[in-house]
């Protein structure tokens, strides 16, 4: 494989590798590195399909190096083992919290893949101004081999956050999350991509329910959705190392399932092809988390069926990601957005493998 920096350049072949199943090389083209034309940039946005932004925050991740060292340190110190409690009350981050923010002692979720979750208040002239912000830091998934963890910002309660509408912690969670990782601000501070947000949207957007992923060899995400109720899509930013994507509209991606079933004749997937003639029953079982064997037979060819992965490439919904690049995913209603999938492309023998890169949730400015 070449070295993660040239493969920004030109069209090579990939491997894509991910929890142990290996969905073989394939070649993702890598030659445009424009953005689209704002005009372009709305249609692709209306129609949920990703807006890929290469190179835009190249200035920024230059102005912030320093702290992107701190973040990619700070993730292979959780990696070996070290409590982020211990972390976050040294320095440079003890500094970057005080006064406005009480780290208190950690709390357990009850998540099997939490490693730790840190509570915090929030303080104003030495009063306690909001409480219930947190931070947690978790595995991405169970497999052995995959390093990949996420540190997400929020507060309240985790399972009833559409109970909880609560526009100032939110925005007190997003800014916890730039405390710890200062470089938050090279995508939240960015004028231009603000700018165009503003104009694509209709409204100025605030970024919240912020987390930073570090992306590991080996590791990734599965194929989801991000719909939220008032979040509009989803903004990630790649800050280290080198990802590659699937990422379609879910009509299309339904569509890409009828017609990978219809031409397959696998004992595997005969359950879910007799299902898949009924597209209300596929569309239901896609967004449901019931366990069932056509669940399970569509989870494998979703995320673990290299011939799928390979169909969607040439159907040119695969992209790759290099430092610097946004990935706008639209995420407007259940029917209407962008799923995606998420593979690490980082070579395991770089000194400092797992990425770094930010996601967040946008919505309306209070
Ligand atoms: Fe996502």
């Amino acid at each position: 494989m070449k070295r993660p920096d040239s493969k920004a350049a030109s069209a090579t072949l990939q491997t894509l590798h991910r929890r142990g199943v290996g969905h073989g090389q394939v070649s993702i083209d890598t030659t445009n590195r424009k953005a689209p034309l704002p005009n372009a940039i709305k249609t692709r946005w209306n129609a949920a399909q990703p807006v890929h932004l290469p190179g835009l925050l190249l200035p920024g991740i230059e102005k912030h190096a320093g702290e992107i060292r701190d973040a990619l340190n700070i993730m292979r110190r959780v990696r070996t083992g070290e409590s982020c409690i211990d972390i976050l009350i040294e320095e440079p981050f003890a500094s970057r919290l005080e006064p406005d923010f009480d780290l208190l002692s950690p709390v357990h979720s009850g998540d099997a893949q939490e490693i730790e979750k840190i509570v915090f208040d929030a303080v104003k002239s030495g009063e306690l101004f909001a409480e219930d912000l947190w931070m947690k830091v978790s595995c991405l998934s169970f497999f052995d081999d995959d390093a990949s963890i996420r540190f997400r910002f929020s507060y309240g309660m985790e399972m009833f956050k559409n109970q909880e509408d609560d526009p100032l912690r939110e925005a007190l969670a997003a800014e916890l999350a730039a405390r710890v990782f200062p470089e938050c601000s090279i995508l939240s501070e960015h004028a231009q991509l603000i700018e165009l947000l503003t104009d694509v949207l209709g409204f100025a957007p605030a970024f919240v329910e912020r987390i930073i992923y570090s992306n590991a060899p080996g590791g990734g995400a599965q194929f989801h959705q991000d719909v939220e109720n008032d979040h509009v899509g989803i903004v990630y930013a790649q800050l280290y190392g080198h990802t590659a994507w699937l990422a379609l509209p879910r009509a299309d991606l339904l569509r890409h399932i009828c017609d990978f079933l219809a031409a397959d004749d696998s004992e595997t997937f005969s359950e879910l092809r007799d299902m898949a003639k009924n597209a209300t029953r596929l569309a239901q079982l896609i967004e449901s988390d019931e366990e069932s064997n056509p669940q399970e037979a569509l989870e494998t060819l979703l995320n673990a069926t290299p011939a799928f992965t390979t169909r969607l490439i040439e159907a040119g919904c695969g992209l790759t990601l290099a430092p610097g690049d946004v990935l706008l995913l639209p995420q407007a209603s259940t029917e209407h957005c962008c799923w995606h999938s998420v593979f690490c492309l980082d070579d395991a023998a770089l000194e400092h493998p797992p990425g770094h890169s930010l996601s967040f949730a946008i919505t309306r400015t209070a």
